[in-house]
């Protein structure tokens, strides 16, 4: 009976060792500081649990101190959880305009499965959550009855987009002529014109709905004036300063002509049919059923005309969200018979049903693509950092020969339009015999220990250069990649390019080679190539991730905060714009103009880079279509329609004043995604700013003189890199407090087998 008590009991110890095991093994090497999470995380027993929570507090660093500027604390202080918390993520939700921003969701700490590889990983983006198809918007249902939904457009001079003067007098929500039902109506006429309607012969109305409307059915019911030369239009636009993209109804009154169609940045599709015997000032229903696809348009019911997305001339379909608007105008250049005057278009109802909408269709990041330059930005970001080859100089072990006549530059020295931050360095390729070697001289490195490598490049004057990157090995070359692959578009003269080679690219020739020890660059071709500059050459495993709790907001949920102010803004930029929402909040539109700028002055206070690593953006570019992209993406595998934009983002600091701009394209790999929402993290030195800093506006900018299209901002955040992955070593104080249990436990439970 002793035996069989004995081998219960023994089991009971092992079970009990193995629960423990499990947490002491795995402890995540983050875990660093308290945090009453880890607790609650833990599986088993509430002994465990007890055990942890002692654990976790004393191996605390103490928390870091709050800053001047009333900043949240820094990465020491930070929770444990980060490993299993998501990065802040593109946005999955921002075609529904209630849905609250994604703070960071409350994750469990990892539980006893992840290892330690595992732990440097973070899953990025809650876009890939679900492929499925889901609604793409809430219906909506308007029977006119309130008139706290709709905005009244009025002109002013510097916003006067008709030939008559909308005036918000000219609405009214009312009840229709004969009977009970509720109408919003349009009215237009002349009284008080021109003194009081500035200059034009006529007053007319415009409302414009406050809803956020995606692919669906959109229904209008409506009767509109008969009057000559008076237009009433039902319509779905993004809105905006200028309304660049609309699908609408347009209906001359005195005819039974219905114009439809659809405009995308100024380039317009209009159809029109003429529907005889119809009363257009009784009550008729007009609808559009949208999709990404295919466009219908229906009078009563009847088709009036479809089209396909791709079929008219590339004048794509306009990208939701959209918003509702009804107006009733003057045709331009025409008189109205003073006798019919005034006159209104009754809107009776307006009804949406959404569309179904597959993960692709609104906005989030659908764009994974292993294979695109951009992965680096939105893969999973990491803990690890990236580790230097060369930061203002080789670090230990490596140095750069080979034949070329190489020279360091900074701020000093003759070339000093290319020294970027500190210091960077030129080598000349003057025919394709001349190469740079960059060589360790310690244990060669496994090609598989980094995911990638990366660093900046300028062509200097010549620019165009074609250049081939080789790895080496005791001198020999064992692989090699084109810098072409990783810059869409050719090196333009005098501009840097952060290139990021994955190495998971590189053929290794043999392939039994595991390892190598040199970086050599050299032409492609045997040419003149002239001076080359390169700067802060790493090794990384991607996108370090931000902190969450470190997260300094200085534009969100469609406000400025924290002290930063839009008033040095250059040209026509609407900080409120409903055009684009993200995540259901206003943008900041940016039309890419040259004599605009986009201007976020941090008026009250700046942003210590001592104190933050990184800057946080949410963008979302939508590319004119009448633009002529001189650059536009040709790589079928790289994401479908994205483009070299010229736009720049500049940084103002205290003492110093401007830095140097970074262009977004070249920062990206020479391309920027078309209408995607689009996160990246940026490490304050990736803009040129060098640490212990302090910025006093970011400004963004371009150069070229047509309308490229427009650039909307979702979020704009400081914050701080998560902790950096740390091996935990046998002897730490985590493991030797467990340990100290577990003696306590068996001591305890040895104790048990002699009572
Ligand atoms: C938006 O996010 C909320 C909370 O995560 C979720 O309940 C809702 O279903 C999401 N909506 C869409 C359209 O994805
Ligand atoms: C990103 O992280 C998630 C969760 O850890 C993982 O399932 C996914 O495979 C990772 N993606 C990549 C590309 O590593
Ligand atoms: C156009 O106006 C004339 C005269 O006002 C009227 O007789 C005619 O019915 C109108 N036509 C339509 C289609 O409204
Ligand atoms: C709105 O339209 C849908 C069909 O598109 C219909 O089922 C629904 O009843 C309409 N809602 C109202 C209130 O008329
Ligand atoms: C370069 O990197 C090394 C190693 O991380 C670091 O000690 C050094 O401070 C860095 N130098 C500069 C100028 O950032
Ligand atoms: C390796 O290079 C460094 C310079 O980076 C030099 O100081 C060191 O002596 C070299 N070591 C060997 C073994 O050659
Ligand atoms: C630039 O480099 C030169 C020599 O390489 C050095 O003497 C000088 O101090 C450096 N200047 C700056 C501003 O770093
Ligand atoms: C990348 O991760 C590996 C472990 O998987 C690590 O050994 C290496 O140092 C990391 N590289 C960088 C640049 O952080
Ligand atoms: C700057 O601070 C002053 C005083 O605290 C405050 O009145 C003002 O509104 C602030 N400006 C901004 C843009 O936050």
């Amino acid at each position: 009976m002793k035996e069989y008590k004995k081998i219960i009991l023994y089991s009971f110890l092992v079970f009990l060792i193995l629960c423990f095991a499990k947490p002491s093994l795995s402890d995540d090497p983050l875990t660093t500081s308290t945090t009453t999470t880890t607790a609650t995380a833990l599986p088993t027993t509430s002994a465990a649990s007890t055990a942890k929570v002692t654990t976790t507090t004393t191996t605390t660093g103490s928390p870091a101190s709050t800053t001047t500027t009333g900043a949240p604390t820094s990465t020491t202080g930070a929770s444990t959880s980060t490993t299993g918390a998501p990065s802040s993520s593109s946005s999955s939700n921002e075609t529904t305009p209630t849905a609250t921003p994604t703070k960071k969701p409350v994750t469990p700490t990892p539980s006893s499965t992840s290892s330690s590889s595992s732990s440097s990983e973070v899953t990025s983006s809650s876009s890939e959550s679900s492929a499925g198809e889901h609604p793409c918007a809430t219906d909506v249902f308007d029977s006119m009855s309130n008139s706290g939904n709709f905005q009244e457009s009025v002109s002013s001079s510097s916003n006067d987009p008709y030939d008559c003067y909308l005036q918000s007098s000219n609405v009214k929500f009312t009840k229709s002529g004969t009977g009970t039902t509720n109408v919003a109506r349009l009215i237009l006429d002349s009284a008080g014109c021109p003194t009081s309607c500035l200059t034009h012969s006529y007053s007319c109305a415009e409302i414009q709905a406050q809803s956020s409307l995606n692919y669906g059915t959109y229904t209008f019911i409506a009767k509109v004036s008969p009057i000559k030369n008076v237009i009433t239009k039902l319509y779905a636009s993004t809105g905006g300063n200028s309304q660049y993209s609309d699908i609408y109804f347009q209906i001359f009154g005195n005819t039974t002509r219905v114009n439809y169609g659809y405009t995308y940045f100024g380039q317009k599709v209009n159809y029109y049919k003429d529907l005889t015997g119809v009363v257009i000032s009784s009550t008729n229903t007009y609808s559009f059923d949208f999709s990404k696809t295919q466009l219908s348009f229906y009078f009563n019911g009847i088709l009036l005309g479809k089209f396909d997305s791709s079929a008219y001339n590339g004048v794509v379909f306009p990208v939701p969200p959209l918003t509702y608007y009804t107006s009733i105008t003057s045709n331009p250049q025409t008189k109205i018979s003073p006798s019919s005057l005034p006159t209104y278009s009754d809107i009776i109802s307006f009804n949406y049903t959404a569309g179904v909408c597959t993960d692709s269709s609104d906005g989030g990041n659908n764009w994974h693509d292993e294979n695109s330059l951009l992965y680096f930005f939105t893969s999973n970001c990491t803990n690890y950092r990236p580790i230097p080859i060369f930061n203002d100089s080789f670090n230990d072990g490596w140095n750069a020969g080979g034949n070329t006549l190489i020279k360091f530059i900074n701020s000093s020295s003759t070339q000093s339009q290319y020294a970027r931050i500190g210091t960077a360095f030129s080598f000349s390729l003057n025919s394709g015999a001349e190469y740079l070697l960059i060589q360790y001289n310690q244990t060669a490195i496994p090609i598989k220990q980094n995911k990638y490598i990366m660093f900046w490049i300028n062509g200097g004057q010549l620019g165009n250069q074609n250049l081939v990157v080789y790895l080496t090995l005791a001198g020999k070359k064992i692989g090699s990649v084109n810098i072409g692959e990783y810059i869409h578009g050719s090196l333009l003269p005098q501009t840097w390019y952060k290139v990021i080679i994955p190495f998971s690219k590189i053929t290794i020739t043999p392939s039994t080679t595991k390892t190598f020890n040199g970086i050599l660059i050299t032409g492609a071709s045997n040419e003149f190539y002239d001076l080359i500059y390169m700067d802060d050459l790493y090794f990384s495993n991607g996108t370090v991730c931000m902190e969450e709790s470190s997260e300094y907001p200085y534009y969100q949920l469609g406000q400025l905060l924290n002290g930063a102010s839009d008033q040095y803004n250059t040209g026509n930029v609407n900080f409120k714009s409903v055009s684009k929402l993200f995540r259901g909040f206003p943008t900041i539109e940016y039309q890419l103009y040259n004599n605009y700028k986009a201007i976020i002055s941090m008026m009250n206070g700046t942003i210590d880079t001592s104190q933050y690593d990184l800057l946080r953006l949410n963008f979302f570019f939508l590319h004119d279509q009448s633009y002529n992209n001189p650059n536009p993406s040709i790589d079928s595998s790289e994401v479908a329609n994205s483009f070299f934009l010229d736009l720049q983002i500049c940084i103002t600091v205290q003492v110093v004043g401007n830095l140097p701009c970074v262009g977004l394209s070249p920062y990206l790999g020479g391309q920027v995604p078309n209408a995607v929402w689009v996160e990246l993290l940026i490490p304050f030195s990736d803009l040129q700013v060098y640490p212990n800093a302090l910025i006093s506006s970011i400004t963004f900018q371009t150069q070229v003189q047509d309308h490229q299209g427009v650039f909307f901002i979702g979020d704009i955040s400081a914050g701080n890199f998560v902790p950096p992955y740390k091996v935990l070593e046998d002897g730490s104080n985590a493991f030797k407090l467990l340990s100290n249990i577990y003696l306590l436990l068996l001591i305890f439970i040895i104790s048990l087998l002699f009572i």
